[in-house]
């Protein structure tokens, strides 16, 4: 099986561009029936989830906006530490009807974090969709409404997850040999 060389590391296919597209139309029409009586914001999380988000939001058949977003780390006082919040929505989330679109959750830390703040914004409704969820989020249950796939605890890249900023461009999904 071909392998591709990012700086130190090898990793091999392990889902295709093909299965990828599959899943997406899924999850697409899941949200078409779901959402069919409103107009729902997405809320893709850059940088990871942008070629997931284009690729669900072409599928997505009901009016809806989409507002794409960081996460910013910042040095907090030192009782807080390390504060995380959310930039970049030029959409008012108010009464808004949520759906924030991740790449991967791994711990489920970063969208446990932008859902409290999403609340606290007066959201009316928060759901989160993710191509790719990792072990330790389906321990912990993170309320995630919508999933793609079920990973170990693998590494992976690809398909706009990186290994060191590296490897978003890949339209699979590889994971470290
Ligand atoms: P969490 O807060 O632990 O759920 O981390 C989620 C974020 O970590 C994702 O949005 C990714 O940016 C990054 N991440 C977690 N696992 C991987 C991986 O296997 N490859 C690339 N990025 C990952």
């Amino acid at each position: 099986m071909p392998t591709i060389k990012i700086k130190d590391l090898e990793f091999k296919k392990i889902i295709t561009a093909a299965k990828i597209d599959e899943k997406v139309m899924e999850l697409a029409n899941q949200i078409n029936h779901d959402y069919k009586d409103k107009a729902p914001v997405f809320l893709p999380i850059l940088n990871g989830s942008f070629m997931f988000a284009s690729d669900l939001m072409k599928a997505v058949k009901i009016p809806c906006r989409v507002s794409f977003v960081k996460i910013s780390s910042y040095s907090g006082t030192a009782s807080t530490g390390q504060l995380k919040t959310l930039i970049g929505h030029d959409e008012s989330l108010f009464n808004q009807d949520i759906i924030i679109v991740e790449d991967i959750v791994d711990t489920g830390l970063t969208l446990e974090k932008i859902i409290e703040e999403l609340r606290g914004l007066g959201a009316k409704s928060v759901e989160a969709i993710t191509l790719l969820r990792k072990q330790p989020a389906r321990e912990k249950k993170i309320d995630v409404k919508y999933v793609g796939f079920d990973l170990e605890n693998e590494f992976v890249l690809g398909y706009g997850l990186d290994y060191d900023g590296l490897g978003r461009n890949y339209t699979d999904i590889y994971t470290a040999l």
